[in-house]
């Protein structure tokens, strides 16, 4: 759609990077902060009560500059505007890519096919409004005339995680009485589990799919409408299923009333969707104004993304450095660690995220790239990890950059708790940036008694090499505006990052193929029907759990 064929890695700022890396590759950040005390603040932005100190990084001046070339080389601006313009930036599907459209608190119209899609829009909000507000207030009961205090939210992939993480992140506002389920995985004890805890009589649930096709969703859909008419009868549906997605046909057709159908657009995302009607689970656990508080969070960010310079633009510098890192360091993966429990689910959320929008290998000149794309992102809350993978982190032969991620402030000030977590984050990020050479580890030895023979033995295991990156997000307090804000900033790293591998940051063909032979396998253990047509090893496996299950 941009009409320009060219490949990324002989643009002229790409070129330029590859000789800044030569230059800079051994310089140590230790250094660089012994040089300039004012390092932290020259390489922070804050946006409100969000800063993003990324001072920790392997980078200076020169370098920054150079890759701020790359992002002008490659007309990022142009195709910001173009995404909040409602244009068809998702090409393989032909569809505008509008999830910043679903929290443009300021209603500016935004055209898609020249029809403005803001009315649509605030017309489901206000559809959420209504209905988490009767729910809330008992107004719209069960079908025994009981509130439906558990909500139970059916899908998978985007239609699960971002309402899973924000309802976890934002825990603290849930009504007292309601309690949050989510059903994702089609294997049957995530059902179970889930029915198991609850009374249909107090029950709703939410399918959540955009397609409304996708197998996982209308396998457990369809045994928890069983346990529901099972125990309250067909009647009772309509009572307690709703169902968010883009597709009425087959809504109608599971045999829920297209009037308990919450909509959403095919210019919307799965996995940028929990801002939409897919996150009514949300505004029925902490109430609709709390939901428009993380939709105002998002736009504060969305109007950072859109007009501050790309220098003192928090996503563009989070894209870039991830991008420095990827492609001319050749790091493979990256770590995000929330120090925040409430955050738990933040990395998952990130892995869809990240991994499925920008883990593409063809560019959007149908070419193969020759650089790396996305790098495998994980993550989990501190301090947790650090008792975990974080040995590998410091003294691994991967470097892994990571994003640390904190509230100044706990939901839960007991005691001295959240001032040690405080004090670990903070600890992690300058432990990676300093390490600790082989000589500070004997002498620390020494002065701590230990003998010169037993220092020499272990001083190399007792060193650390630093000098590995890390951003720092630091604001006030874990509330649905920052959590807004915070998940925008990731969404528009990964658009900028695609922008700049030239990749379709809004397809997922790749997981097309697994779904595909999981059908064809599906017959095979069901019915006594021959293997066919499979490797040695799957047609092995097939036959191994045949036997076991009989
Ligand atoms: O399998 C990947 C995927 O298509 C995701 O992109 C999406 O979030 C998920 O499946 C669920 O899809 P749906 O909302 O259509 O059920």
């Amino acid at each position: 759609m941009f009409g320009r064929k060219f490949e990324v890695n002989k643009l002229k700022s790409w070129k330029n990077l590859e000789k800044c890396y030569k230059k800079f590759a051994k310089t140590q950040m230790r250094d660089l902060f012994a040089k300039d005390s004012h390092r932290a603040e020259k390489y922070s932005i804050s946006l409100e009560n969000l800063t993003f100190d990324y001072s920790k990084n392997r980078i200076d001046d020169k370098i920054k500059e150079a890759l701020l070339q790359l992002a002008a080389e490659r007309n990022l601006g142009d195709k910001i505007e173009a995404m909040f313009a409602g244009e068809k930036i998702n090409q393989t599907e032909k569809r505008a890519v509008l999830h910043v459209a679903l929290r443009n608190r300021g209603h500016a119209p935004i055209y898609v096919d020249g029809k403005n899609v803001m009315p649509k829009i605030n017309e489901v909000l206000a559809k959420m409004r209504q209905f988490s507000e009767a729910v809330r207030l008992g107004k719209f009961t069960g079908h025994t005339g009981k509130k439906l205090t558990n909500i139970v939210n059916i899908g998978i992939g985007g239609s699960d995680l971002g309402p899973k993480m924000a309802c976890e992140a934002l825990r603290r506002y849930w009504a007292k009485d309601m309690k949050c389920y989510f059903i994702s995985n089609i294997d049957g004890t995530a059902c179970a589990e889930v029915l198991n805890k609850i009374d249909p009589e107090e029950t709703l649930f939410i399918i959540c799919s955009k397609t409304f096709t996708t197998i996982e969703t209308l396998t457990n859909a369809k045994t928890c409408r069983k346990w529901l008419v099972d125990a309250l009868g067909e009647h009772a549906v309509a009572k307690h299923f709703v169902a968010v997605s883009t597709n009425a046909k087959e809504v109608a057709k599971f045999g829920i009333d297209v009037e308990n159908m919450f909509e959403f657009w095919d210019f919307v995302g799965g996995r940028y969707s929990m801002w939409s009607a897919i996150g009514l689970s949300i505004a029925l656990a902490v109430g609709m104004d709390n939901f428009e508080k993380m939709l105002d969070g998002a736009y504060a960010m969305d109007m950072h993304f859109k007009n501050a310079g790309f220098a003192e633009n928090i996503p563009v510098m989070m894209a870039l450095l991830s991008i420095w890192y990827r492609d001319f360091f050749k790091f493979g993966a990256m770590a995000v660690i929330p120090y925040d429990q409430y955050l738990q689910y933040v990395p998952a959320y990130l892995q869809q995220l990240v991994m499925e929008s920008n883990g593409k290998s063809v560019n959007n000149e149908e070419k193969f790239v020759k650089y790396g794309t996305a790098p495998v992102l994980f993550g989990g809350a501190g301090t947790d990890v650090q008792h975990s993978f974080f040995q590998l982190i410091h003294q691994g032969t991967s470097v892994i950059p990571c994003d640390f991620i904190v509230p100044a402030i706990s939901h839960n000030e007991i005691g001295e708790h959240h001032e040690i977590l405080l004090a670990n984050v903070l600890a992690q990020g300058e432990a990676l940036m300093r390490g600790k050479t082989t000589t500070e580890a004997y002498e620390e030895m020494i002065k701590a008694g230990k003998s010169r023979e037993e220092a020499v033995a272990l001083k190399k295991y007792k060193s650390f090499s630093g000098n590995r990156p890390s951003n720092t997000f630091v604001f006030k307090k874990m509330d649905p505006y920052a959590l807004g804000m915070l998940i925008a900033a990731y969404e528009h790293k990964t658009f900028v990052e695609g922008v700049i591998w030239n990749i379709d940051s809004f397809d997922q063909m790749g997981v097309e193929l697994g779904k595909q032979m999981a059908l064809s396998i599906l017959p095979e253990l069901q019915n006594n029907a021959a293997t066919s047509d499979h490797d040695g090893s799957t047609a092995h496996l097939i036959k191994l759990i045949k036997d076991l299950r009989q």
